[in-house]
């Protein structure tokens, strides 16, 4: 749990971690070159910690430093994500696309992770089916079988970000060419795109609707030295919030702004200001913030909903109605709730809410349901009057490298504490 004493107007810097959702596909693509890779930047984070521990089940070879990960999967000659690893990161699925690039075949129980909403994966099943891929279920396994893996077209009826990144992995050892369209455009994608081609796959697109991948034989690929991870745009985000929601102000490093262009237009358009060079992003208060119309989230460029519950906190403190509309997951309005018992004023209807702006939120004892929820009940207590207690630190810890180190080096009053 955190114990946090809410009042303390944030100051100070903060440097950016590395993405965590870049991180986790570009591990799983380490399967396909059977090499020796150095990733550097990968955040101390518990959703790291899972996939690691599912690589070494594999038969990867790890040493981590700091946040250097060097992984080699020369020795790799498992091909099924043990379950009770699956359940607890619904991501372990791309893990799919790469061992059936390198083995053609793998068993992966039904995925799990954060409950919001029901999470379907037949994107990814449908994308593989079509690149020779066939499955069988039985016992809450899925066996997943190519005799060959082929090139295929692929049209995504939803530019989902999973599914996107299963068929790039699954296409790099593909016989033949890959297309694929309507694809998740996060740059999340385009970082996965960098680090394959850095291991000699041909890949294009990325960034775009449309992917494209000539396949190559695994002795095409190469080991891939020091590559760095992209900044994480939505631990950025969280920390801007912060700053925003003590009417305070933060300087980042390692940002990448037009990755954060999405958020910032919205903080902007409540009135935070924010000053900015290619690398580093300033913000700060000096006039009373105002409320939304219209925060609706969307695909990537569209406002990301992972910073959909962090902005309802700090919508929940901004005088006037703020309208936010969830698009992409169904059920990920739980911290509504949560945030109520601070003494927030949100009304749910459907996949809307109406957050009308009180003067003052008050602490309480209050539970994360989800990694987003989590920062954003932390966001909340920060600018609350009194003690709050956020219980559920399992699923902060998913995503944030020592957010409460940063928080306090920010001037927050905020420790974590494990509970007896
Ligand atoms: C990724 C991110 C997550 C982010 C989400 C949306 C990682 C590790 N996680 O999750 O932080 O919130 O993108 O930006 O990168 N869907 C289907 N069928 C499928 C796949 C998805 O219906 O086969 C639906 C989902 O239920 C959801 C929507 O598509 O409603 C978006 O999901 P998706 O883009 O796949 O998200 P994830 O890759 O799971």
């Amino acid at each position: 749990m955190y114990i946090i004493q809410g009042g303390e107007t944030l100051s100070g810097e903060i440097r950016v971690q590395g993405s965590k959702n870049s991180s986790l596909p570009i591990l799983a693509a380490t399967i396909l070159n059977g090499s020796k890779n150095t990733i550097c930047d990968v955040p101390k984070i518990k959703d790291i910690e899972v996939m690691n521990q599912i690589l070494l089940h594999l038969g990867a070879d790890i040493v981590e430093k700091d946040n250097v990960i060097e992984i080699n999967t020369e020795n790799v000659n498992k091909f099924d994500v043990p379950e009770q690893l699956m359940r607890r990161m619904r991501s372990s699925i791309v893990l799919m696309g790469a061992l059936l690039g390198r083995f053609g075949k793998a068993k992966v129980s039904y995925p799990g992770g954060c409950e919001i909403g029901p999470r379907p994966i037949d994107l990814h099943l449908k994308g593989l089916s079509l690149m020779g891929v066939n499955f069988t279920e039985g016992h809450g396994f899925l066996y997943a079988k190519a005799s060959e893996l082929k090139g295929a077209e692929i049209h995504l009826d939803f530019p989902s970000v999973g599914a996107t990144e299963n068929l790039m992995l699954a296409g790099v050892l593909a016989k033949g060419t890959t297309i694929i369209r309507n694809v998740a455009k996060e740059p999340e994608i385009v970082d996965l795109q960098n680090f394959l081609n850095r291991m000699g796959a041909n890949v294009k697109g990325a960034g775009t609707d449309t992917i494209k991948i000539e396949g190559c034989r695994i002795q095409d690929l190469k080991q891939v030295n020091n590559y760095t991870i992209i900044p994480d745009r939505i631990a950025a985000g969280t920390y801007l919030v912060a700053a925003a929601i003590t009417r305070g102000q933060i300087k980042l490093t390692n940002v990448i702004v037009e990755h954060l262009e999405p958020i910032l237009a919205k903080l902007r358009e409540t009135g935070c200001v924010i000053v900015n060079n290619k690398a580093e992003i300033e913000l700060y208060v000096d006039k009373p913030l105002v409320s939304l119309d219209s925060l609706r989230t969307l695909p990537y460029p569209g406002f990301p909903t992972d910073m959909q519950a962090p902005m309802m906190a700090l919508l929940a403190t901004v005088e006037g109605t703020s309208i936010l509309t969830e698009t992409i997951f169904e059920n990920r309005f739980k911290h509504a709730q949560e945030l109520r018992r601070m003494g927030a004023n949100i009304t749910i209807n459907g996949n809307t809410a109406i957050i009308k702006g009180v003067k003052q939120l008050s602490g309480a004892i209050v539970e994360a349901k989800d990694l987003r929820a989590g920062a954003a009940l932390i966001l909340a207590a920060l600018a609350a009057k009194g003690e709050t207690i956020v219980e559920g630190a399992a699923y902060v810890e998913r995503g944030y490298e020592n957010i409460e180190g940063n928080l306090a080096a920010l001037g927050a009053k905020i420790i974590k504490k494990h509970k007896i």
